[in-house]
């Protein structure tokens, strides 16, 4: 974002429906907070900090893992859900470009589709506020052509012609060899690429319309046709997806990039 009050408007999208975001969208993505936690080995004495925190549940995980976690999202509305959840837990509502703590405050960061090709300079800041040798795990959405379950992103293209080339700006760092050039620019070494889990799964599709519909490109796309044309979209999306005694499931290629910061 160049704009630095940009990030003030983000709870516009993102905190709309934080509720249903929190409890329909959020719970899908545990599998790679298990996983991204698992490869960097969250742990006893870890002092975290999750950027994008989102509604929190990273973070909570985090903690049950044993680590003292903090949190940053740009929506309020979002971040007291997460304060919810983990009352004792340090989360700020605020920008990743401007991180509110320290130089080397914490052995881990990490950031769950938080960080993209769109805001290349939080990797600036995460640098900064990771203690020497510290670990980031970072994940972003990889290639649709990976995605058995890439039907369910496809309503977003609902948004207005430029919403949509921005977001395919911000998946850019998934493609092969971005992240780590970027990552390696700003100085962190070790830096690895692995293959995350992630499956979306939802009890019909008016439960997947919902979910969906609490996101922020959710949002822009809704901007662009209304509430009821996205619903009808994703809903009529979804049919075509159900399966006899199953849930509708939308399994989605997710790339994580671990690294560390040098020793
Ligand atoms: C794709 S969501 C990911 C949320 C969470 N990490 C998860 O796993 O569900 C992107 C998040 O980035 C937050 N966000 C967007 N711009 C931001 C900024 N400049 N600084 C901090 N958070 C931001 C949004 O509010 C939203 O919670």
């Amino acid at each position: 974002m160049n704009d630095p009050t940009a990030w003030t408007l983000v709870d516009e999208g993102w905190g709309r429906r934080a509720v249903d975001f929190a409890t329909l969208s959020e719970p899908g993505n545990c599998r790679e907070y298990v996983a991204v936690h698992q490869h960097l080995g969250v742990g006893d004495g870890d002092r975290l900090l999750d950027i994008a925190c989102g509604a929190g549940l990273a973070l909570e995980l985090a903690s049950v893992r044993g680590a003292d976690v903090a949190g940053i999202d740009a929506s309020a509305r979002l971040v007291a859900v997460a304060r919810d959840r983990s009352p004792d837990a340090d989360i700020r509502v605020g920008d990743m470009h401007d991180l509110p703590w320290d130089d080397a405050s914490f052995d881990v960061v990490t950031s769950f589709r938080g960080v993209w090709g769109t805001t290349p300079l939080a990797l600036q800041e995460i640098h900064r506020v990771l203690k020497s040798g510290g670990r980031v795990g970072l994940t972003v959405w990889g290639h649709i052509k990976n995605s058995p379950g890439a039907w369910a992103l496809a309503p977003f293209r609902l948004a207005a012609p430029p919403k949509v080339d921005n977001q395919r700006n911000m998946v850019a760092l998934g493609r092969p060899g971005v992240g780590e050039e970027l990552l390696e620019k700003f100085g962190f070494t070790e830096v690895r690429r692995v293959t995350v889990p992630f499956a979306w799964e939802f009890a019909d599709p008016a439960v997947y319309a919902r979910a969906l519909a609490s996101t922020g490109p959710a949002y822009e796309a809704i901007q662009n046709v209304g509430d009821e044309a996205f619903a009808e979209a994703a809903i009529e999306t979804a049919k075509e997806r159900l399966r006899a005694g199953l849930p509708l499931r939308a399994s989605i290629d997710v790339v994580g990039y671990l690294a560390r910061k040098e020793a």
